[in-house]
């Protein structure tokens, strides 16, 4: 869900984002709202609580803001037997991810491998009623226990056979499918398992998550295909996991992953990089500095590619520390997969993670620049508030606007800034994602214009916005865009259902995109007193004409806020009525009501 916020009134002191020397993973991360996880070991097997261990819990807390369970949530450590559950695992994962303010994942609940001796045996002699019982007997019991706690899981584990091709969804075998499984064929043992972890938690996001799907081919296009037809039927299913294990072989290329993603994305779907990690050979444990710097190099490619794919909303490595990592175990003469080696000192693909993190440009899409009131996208006209949704890259948490030396609004908020034709724009707000400028008047009589975003002097690509001379809005009372408007009483109380405005009263309403004033307005300055717009302006309130005694800047607010003085009718019977200014011949937009008593 997208933050909308209105603190146009507060100017707040800025303190500091700009990154030191220690900047962390997780620190940089956020500055690019994304996700950045580790698998996490919680002493599933032999007892061993990792996260008790000094070096590794401040590790994980301070590089990285997501964690998933190892193994602590599969099938055999979770579900030891048929009747009994072992918590304690996922539960310590659960908290510390609380403690650490750490979004949790959750891995994984279908799986054809980690599952208990007791679940494959009854695999062999159940029926299909009891199977089905079973699963989600598992799945109501997890995903429920965690509601609320886990924002995404990982549903559905590596189902499609590697040998798959675009032309027939080939499957594995697993106790949940064709032995008999759970009673239903082809994909929709798969889809069952998604409807009933969205009915366990309908807010949770649901992922399919495989490995060699990374590069196209036969694997990638069987998982699309299936992908196309759960979205196709309306099966609960929001992203795919992309687990990403690599070596140092080049897969996947840039082009090919792009491509992939790409495609995913067009459904609709998030991407999130589930499992990565980069194995190299090894002797006695050690890498050559050579394939260091290679790994580093593919961290920072993937971490390239998601910052510059808007759906790829997670990265998040399979494990951070080569002291505990499960490739020396699986893959015979390799090893030091991770970012971190066996002594918790960062690798050469921290710092090139970091460096990708802080040097490649933000996304900034045409849409993406909204009137601040209404949200609604257009033309941008002179002294107009917009918000720019979408830019990836800014301060962490939300700063409000702050003054400048001059007295001005200031057009550089903690190293944000936004152009218009090379003009930074006074700033309400900044936060990675969401930003909020005042359209500088020097933009007035241009047909178009120019419109890019910086932070910390990356600058985002160019987008054409066209310009009008008015494209005006009402603020919402809530921020919302529509519904109450930020309409006040002449003592300044906010006019709402509890606060009716009396029909024949005076009231103030706050609007922008009114365009000039009369005379010139500067931008970035304090109204300090009344004025006069340029543009003709009308007003009307349940399809009444409502005289206006004044409209102009909002003294003490911004230019480019517009305060309108008008009186309710009348005539008007108590009620809820539609407020609509009209600003130069246009309009406001719709759904922008006062409460009449
Ligand atoms: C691995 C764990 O890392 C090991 O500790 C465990 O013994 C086996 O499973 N794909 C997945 C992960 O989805 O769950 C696997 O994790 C690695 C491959």
């Amino acid at each position: 869900m997208r933050l909308r916020y209105l603190v146009f009134w507060l100017p707040i002191l800025a303190t500091s984002f700009l990154l030191s020397a220690q900047t962390t993973l997780r620190q940089a991360a956020d500055q690019r709202r994304l996700l950045i996880g580790s698998a996490a070991q919680a002493g599933e097997y032999g007892g061993l609580n990792l996260l008790t261990d000094t070096q590794y819990a401040t590790t994980l807390a301070s590089h990285f803001n997501m964690l998933e369970g190892e193994n602590a949530m599969k099938w055999g450590p979770i579900h030891p037997s048929a009747t009994s559950y072992n918590f304690t695992g996922a539960d310590r994962l659960a908290a510390f991810a609380r403690e650490q303010k750490m979004k949790l994942r959750g891995h994984t609940l279908l799986w054809h491998q980690s599952n208990p001796t007791w679940l494959t045996d009854q695999a062999k002699t159940a029926t299909p009623q009891a199977m089905a019982a079973t699963l989600k007997g598992h799945i109501d019991t997890l995903v429920g226990r965690y509601k609320g706690q886990i924002f995404a899981w990982d549903v559905v584990n590596e189902a499609v056979s590697d040998s798959a091709t675009a032309n027939g969804t080939l499957l594995r075998d697993s106790p949940w499918n064709n032995q008999p499984g759970i009673g239903l064929t082809g994909t929709a043992y798969i889809e069952q398992a998604f409807r009933w972890a969205h009915e366990a938690d309908p807010d949770a996001l649901l992922f399919y998550n495989d490995y060699n799907i990374e590069a196209p081919g036969g694997k990638f296009s069987a998982v699309l295909n299936m992908v196309r037809g759960l979205v196709a039927r309306g099966v609960p299913i929001h992203g795919v996991g992309f687990q990403m294990h690599l070596t140092t072989s080049g897969y996947p290329n840039s082009a090919g992953l792009r491509e992939n993603f790409q495609a995913i994305a067009a459904l609709g779907l998030q991407i999130h990089i589930t499992e990565m990690d980069v194995r190299l050979p090894v002797t006695n444990g050690v890498a050559t500095e050579a394939n260091l710097a290679i790994q580093a190099a593919t961290y920072s490619r993937i971490v390239t590619i998601c910052l510059q794919t808007p759906a790829c909303t997670a990265l998040q490595t399979w494990g951070f520390t080569d002291k505990y990592s499960w490739v020396p175990g699986f893959f015979t003469g390799f090893g030091a997969a991770l970012p971190f080696d066996a002594s918790y000192q960062p690798k050469p693909a921290v710092p090139a993670m970091l460096n990708t993190f802080q040097t490649i440009a933000p996304t900034l899409a045409a849409n993406a620049i909204v009137n601040a009131a209404s949200f609604k996208g257009g033309a941008v006209a002179p002294g107009e508030l917009v918000t720019i949704f979408g830019a990836n890259y800014g301060p962490a948490t939300i700063v409000g606007a702050a003054l400048d030396a001059n007295g001005l609004v200031s057009s550089n908020l903690v190293g944000t800034r936004v152009l218009f034709d090379g003009v930074p724009a006074p700033l309400i707000y900044s936060l990675a994602g969401q930003v909020s400028a005042v359209v500088p008047y020097e933009v007035a009589g241009r047909q178009q214009t120019s419109v890019q975003y910086e932070f910390n002097g990356v600058q985002s690509a160019a987008v054409s916005m066209n310009v009008a001379s008015t494209a005006p809005a009402i603020f919402a009372a809530d921020s919302t865009g529509s519904g109450p408007g930020l309409i006040l009483t002449p003592g300044y109380l906010v006019i709402s259902d509890a606060n009716p405005a009396p029909a024949g009263s005076v009231v103030i309403v706050l609007a922008t995109g009114a365009g000039g004033v009369v005379g010139g307005a500067r931008s970035g300055g304090i109204a300090q007193g009344i004025g006069q717009q340029t543009a003709a302006i009308t007003a009307t309130i349940g399809g009444w004409d409502a005289d206006i005694a004044y409209a102009g800047p909002a003294p003490g607010l911004v230019n480019g806020v517009l305060q309108v003085n008008l009186t309710v009718p009348k005539g008007l019977i108590p009620g809820v009525y539609p407020v609509v200014l009209t600003v130069g011949g246009a309009r406001t937009q719709d759904g922008i009501s006062i409460a009449v008593r």
